[in-house]
Protein backbone atom coordinates (compact mmCIF):
# COMPACT_ATOMS: atom_id res chain seq x y z
CA UNK A 1 0.00 0.00 0.00
CA UNK A 2 1.23 3.41 -0.20
CA UNK A 3 1.27 6.38 2.85
CA UNK A 4 -2.26 6.39 4.16
CA UNK A 5 -3.19 2.88 3.38
CA UNK A 6 -0.91 1.92 5.88
CA UNK A 7 -2.10 4.15 8.36
CA UNK A 8 -5.42 2.73 8.10
CA UNK A 9 -4.54 -0.61 8.61
CA UNK A 10 -2.31 0.90 11.18
CA UNK A 11 -5.42 2.75 12.97
CA UNK A 12 -7.88 -0.39 12.75
CA UNK A 13 -5.50 -2.53 14.22
CA UNK A 14 -4.79 0.31 17.01
CA UNK A 15 -8.60 -0.51 17.80
CA UNK A 16 -8.69 -3.68 18.25
CA UNK A 17 -5.47 -3.85 21.15
CA UNK A 18 -6.34 -5.09 24.30
CA UNK A 19 -5.43 -2.27 27.42
CA UNK A 20 -2.35 -4.33 28.26
CA UNK A 21 -0.80 -4.18 24.34
CA UNK A 22 -2.16 -1.03 23.80
CA UNK A 23 -0.33 0.29 26.72
CA UNK A 24 3.34 -1.81 25.92
CA UNK A 25 3.04 -0.69 22.76
CA UNK A 26 2.88 3.09 23.38
CA UNK A 27 6.13 2.26 26.19
CA UNK A 28 7.65 0.91 23.17
CA UNK A 29 7.38 3.40 20.54
CA UNK A 30 7.91 6.23 23.08
CA UNK A 31 4.12 7.33 23.08
CA UNK A 32 3.39 7.11 19.24
CA UNK A 33 0.34 5.63 17.58
CA UNK A 34 0.73 2.75 15.11
CA UNK A 35 -0.17 4.97 12.25
CA UNK A 36 2.69 7.34 12.77
CA UNK A 37 5.00 4.38 12.50
CA UNK A 38 3.37 2.51 10.04
CA UNK A 39 5.41 3.99 6.99
CA UNK A 40 8.63 3.43 8.58
CA UNK A 41 9.83 0.79 6.08
CA UNK A 42 9.13 2.83 2.95
CA UNK A 43 10.92 6.10 4.41
CA UNK A 44 14.38 4.27 5.15
CA UNK A 45 14.16 2.33 1.50
CA UNK A 46 17.06 5.11 -0.22
CA UNK A 47 18.83 4.56 2.75
CA UNK A 48 21.72 2.48 1.57
CA UNK A 49 22.22 1.35 5.17
CA UNK A 50 18.62 -0.32 4.38
CA UNK A 51 18.79 -1.36 1.09
CA UNK A 52 18.44 -5.26 2.48
CA UNK A 53 15.04 -4.53 3.33
CA UNK A 54 13.85 -4.24 -0.29
CA UNK A 55 12.50 -7.37 -1.36
CA UNK A 56 10.87 -7.98 2.70
CA UNK A 57 7.57 -5.92 1.42
CA UNK A 58 6.35 -9.06 -1.28
CA UNK A 59 6.19 -12.55 -1.55
CA UNK A 60 5.91 -14.44 -5.11
CA UNK A 61 4.40 -17.74 -5.38
CA UNK A 62 4.89 -18.91 -8.92
CA UNK A 63 1.15 -19.88 -10.16
CA UNK A 64 2.34 -23.77 -11.49
CA UNK A 65 4.09 -24.29 -7.33
CA UNK A 66 0.70 -24.16 -4.97
CA UNK A 67 2.68 -23.58 -2.16
CA UNK A 68 5.04 -21.13 -0.46
CA UNK A 69 8.47 -23.99 -0.50
CA UNK A 70 11.09 -22.36 2.32
CA UNK A 71 13.48 -23.75 0.05
CA UNK A 72 12.64 -21.72 -3.09
CA UNK A 73 12.19 -18.53 -1.29
CA UNK A 74 14.27 -15.87 -2.30
CA UNK A 75 17.50 -15.69 -0.11
CA UNK A 76 17.18 -12.07 0.29
CA UNK A 77 13.87 -12.26 2.03
CA UNK A 78 10.20 -12.03 1.19
CA UNK A 79 6.92 -10.60 3.45
CA UNK A 80 6.70 -14.50 4.75
CA UNK A 81 10.67 -14.40 6.61
CA UNK A 82 9.95 -10.35 7.13
CA UNK A 83 7.27 -11.21 9.06
CA UNK A 84 8.56 -14.31 10.73
CA UNK A 85 11.60 -12.33 11.67
CA UNK A 86 9.96 -9.34 13.29
CA UNK A 87 7.59 -11.89 15.93
CA UNK A 88 10.78 -14.01 17.13
CA UNK A 89 12.35 -10.77 17.64
CA UNK A 90 9.53 -9.10 20.01
CA UNK A 91 8.98 -12.59 21.25
CA UNK A 92 12.85 -12.53 22.20
CA UNK A 93 13.03 -11.09 26.13
CA UNK A 94 16.75 -10.56 25.11
CA UNK A 95 16.55 -7.94 22.59
CA UNK A 96 17.45 -4.62 23.09
CA UNK A 97 14.75 -2.06 23.37
CA UNK A 98 15.86 -0.07 20.12
CA UNK A 99 16.15 -3.38 18.33
CA UNK A 100 12.42 -4.27 19.37
CA UNK A 101 10.97 -0.76 18.43
CA UNK A 102 12.81 -1.33 14.74
CA UNK A 103 10.97 -4.83 14.33
CA UNK A 104 7.48 -3.37 15.34
CA UNK A 105 7.23 -0.78 12.80
CA UNK A 106 8.65 -3.11 10.40
CA UNK A 107 5.74 -5.55 11.55
CA UNK A 108 3.20 -2.99 11.57
CA UNK A 109 4.31 -2.44 7.59
CA UNK A 110 4.51 -5.67 6.30
CA UNK A 111 1.27 -7.03 7.58
CA UNK A 112 -0.19 -3.83 5.49
CA UNK A 113 1.63 -5.39 2.71
CA UNK A 114 0.46 -8.61 2.81
CA UNK A 115 -3.35 -7.47 2.67
CA UNK A 116 -2.17 -5.64 -0.77
CA UNK A 117 -2.92 -8.51 -3.16
CA UNK A 118 -0.22 -7.33 -5.70
CA UNK A 119 2.39 -7.79 -2.98
CA UNK A 120 1.70 -11.52 -3.27
CA UNK A 121 1.60 -11.70 -7.05
CA UNK A 122 3.65 -13.37 -9.92
CA UNK A 123 7.10 -12.79 -10.62
CA UNK A 124 7.27 -12.76 -13.88
CA UNK A 125 5.40 -8.43 -13.84
CA UNK A 126 6.87 -7.22 -10.63
CA UNK A 127 3.57 -8.03 -8.57
CA UNK A 128 1.75 -5.97 -11.40
CA UNK A 129 4.58 -3.03 -11.54
CA UNK A 130 4.93 -4.44 -15.20
CA UNK A 131 1.30 -4.25 -16.19
CA UNK A 132 1.06 -0.56 -17.52
CA UNK A 133 -2.36 0.87 -17.34
CA UNK A 134 -3.76 4.38 -17.17
CA UNK A 135 -5.07 6.04 -14.48
CA UNK A 136 -8.12 8.51 -15.01
CA UNK A 137 -5.69 8.97 -18.31
CA UNK A 138 -2.34 9.29 -16.78
CA UNK A 139 0.61 6.48 -17.01
CA UNK A 140 0.56 4.19 -14.14
CA UNK A 141 0.66 0.60 -13.33
CA UNK A 142 -2.06 -2.33 -11.62
CA UNK A 143 0.25 -2.20 -8.81
CA UNK A 144 0.51 1.06 -8.07
CA UNK A 145 -3.56 1.24 -8.61
CA UNK A 146 -3.59 -0.85 -5.62
CA UNK A 147 -0.92 0.56 -3.51
CA UNK A 148 -2.39 4.23 -3.53
CA UNK A 149 -4.35 5.18 -6.88
CA UNK A 150 -7.88 3.94 -6.02
CA UNK A 151 -7.59 5.21 -2.26
CA UNK A 152 -5.90 9.07 -3.08
CA UNK A 153 -9.00 9.20 -5.69
CA UNK A 154 -11.65 8.69 -2.73
CA UNK A 155 -9.63 11.79 -0.77
CA UNK A 156 -10.29 9.71 2.37
CA UNK A 157 -8.63 10.48 5.36
CA UNK A 158 -6.80 7.24 6.83
CA UNK A 159 -9.24 7.89 9.92
CA UNK A 160 -12.11 7.73 8.10
CA UNK A 161 -10.99 4.74 6.04
CA UNK A 162 -11.04 3.10 9.42
CA UNK A 163 -14.44 4.15 10.50
CA UNK A 164 -15.20 2.99 7.44
CA UNK A 165 -14.39 -0.58 7.81
CA UNK A 166 -15.93 -1.35 10.94
CA UNK A 167 -19.51 -2.91 10.48
CA UNK A 168 -18.63 -5.98 10.59
CA UNK A 169 -20.34 -8.77 12.68
CA UNK A 170 -18.37 -10.77 15.28
CA UNK A 171 -18.97 -14.11 13.18
CA UNK A 172 -17.55 -12.58 10.22
CA UNK A 173 -14.36 -11.11 12.49
CA UNK A 174 -13.56 -14.28 14.25
CA UNK A 175 -13.49 -15.76 10.77
CA UNK A 176 -11.06 -13.27 9.21
CA UNK A 177 -9.12 -13.85 12.50
CA UNK A 178 -8.52 -17.49 11.92
CA UNK A 179 -6.14 -18.91 10.10
CA UNK A 180 -2.24 -19.22 9.77
CA UNK A 181 0.23 -16.52 8.11
CA UNK A 182 0.51 -18.91 5.26
CA UNK A 183 -3.36 -19.03 4.73
CA UNK A 184 -3.51 -14.76 4.81
CA UNK A 185 -0.62 -15.05 2.14
CA UNK A 186 -2.31 -17.97 0.13
CA UNK A 187 -5.48 -15.64 0.23
CA UNK A 188 -4.06 -12.42 -1.36
CA UNK A 189 -2.07 -14.64 -4.10
CA UNK A 190 -5.42 -16.07 -5.09
CA UNK A 191 -6.99 -12.44 -4.88
CA UNK A 192 -4.17 -11.48 -7.41
CA UNK A 193 -5.03 -14.20 -9.33
CA UNK A 194 -8.46 -13.05 -10.08
CA UNK A 195 -7.29 -9.31 -10.31
CA UNK A 196 -4.84 -10.45 -13.02
CA UNK A 197 -7.30 -11.90 -15.09
CA UNK A 198 -9.55 -8.91 -15.07
CA UNK A 199 -6.93 -6.56 -16.60
CA UNK A 200 -5.32 -6.04 -19.84
CA UNK A 201 -1.69 -4.35 -20.58
CA UNK A 202 -2.55 -0.33 -21.62
CA UNK A 203 -5.93 -0.40 -19.90
CA UNK A 204 -7.73 2.37 -19.55
CA UNK A 205 -8.91 2.67 -15.66
CA UNK A 206 -10.72 5.51 -13.98
CA UNK A 207 -14.22 5.77 -11.68
CA UNK A 208 -15.36 2.37 -12.92
CA UNK A 209 -12.35 0.82 -10.98
CA UNK A 210 -12.72 2.39 -8.27
CA UNK A 211 -16.33 2.34 -7.67
CA UNK A 212 -16.42 -1.65 -8.11
CA UNK A 213 -13.18 -2.05 -6.67
CA UNK A 214 -13.28 -0.21 -3.59
CA UNK A 215 -15.25 -2.58 -1.19
CA UNK A 216 -12.32 -4.79 -2.09
CA UNK A 217 -9.95 -2.13 -0.91
CA UNK A 218 -11.81 -1.41 2.42
CA UNK A 219 -12.13 -4.94 3.19
CA UNK A 220 -8.02 -5.90 2.51
CA UNK A 221 -7.57 -3.02 5.06
CA UNK A 222 -10.08 -3.99 7.37
CA UNK A 223 -8.64 -8.17 7.51
CA UNK A 224 -4.99 -6.29 7.65
CA UNK A 225 -5.83 -4.40 11.12
CA UNK A 226 -8.02 -7.26 12.76
CA UNK A 227 -4.69 -9.55 11.98
CA UNK A 228 -2.33 -7.35 13.30
CA UNK A 229 -4.05 -6.55 16.04
CA UNK A 230 -4.40 -10.59 16.35
CA UNK A 231 -0.63 -10.68 16.28
CA UNK A 232 0.28 -7.87 18.64
CA UNK A 233 -2.38 -8.69 21.24
CA UNK A 234 -0.56 -12.15 21.06
CA UNK A 235 2.86 -10.49 21.55
CA UNK A 236 2.32 -7.61 23.88
CA UNK A 237 -1.35 -8.36 25.48
N1 LIG B 1 7.79 -4.71 -5.84
C1 LIG B 1 8.98 -4.84 -6.49
N2 LIG B 1 9.11 -6.08 -6.99
C2 LIG B 1 7.96 -6.73 -6.66
C3 LIG B 1 7.49 -8.04 -6.89
N3 LIG B 1 8.23 -8.94 -7.57
N4 LIG B 1 6.27 -8.38 -6.38
C4 LIG B 1 5.56 -7.48 -5.71
N5 LIG B 1 5.95 -6.24 -5.45
C5 LIG B 1 7.15 -5.86 -5.94
ZN1 LIG C 1 3.27 -1.86 -3.32
ZN1 LIG D 1 5.86 -1.86 1.75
Amino acid sequence: WGKTGHRATAEIAESYLTKKAKRNIRDLLNGRSLAFVANYADDIKSDPEFRQYGPWHYVNIDPEDEEYKPEEANPQGDLVQAIRKCISVLEDGGAAKEEKQFYLKMLVHFMGDLHQPFHAGRSEDKGGNDIKVKWFGDDSNIHRVWDSEMIDSFQMSYTELAENTKNISKEEMEKIKSGSLLDWVYESRDLAGELYASVDNEDNLGYECMYDRFPLVLEQLHKGGLRLAKVLNGLFG
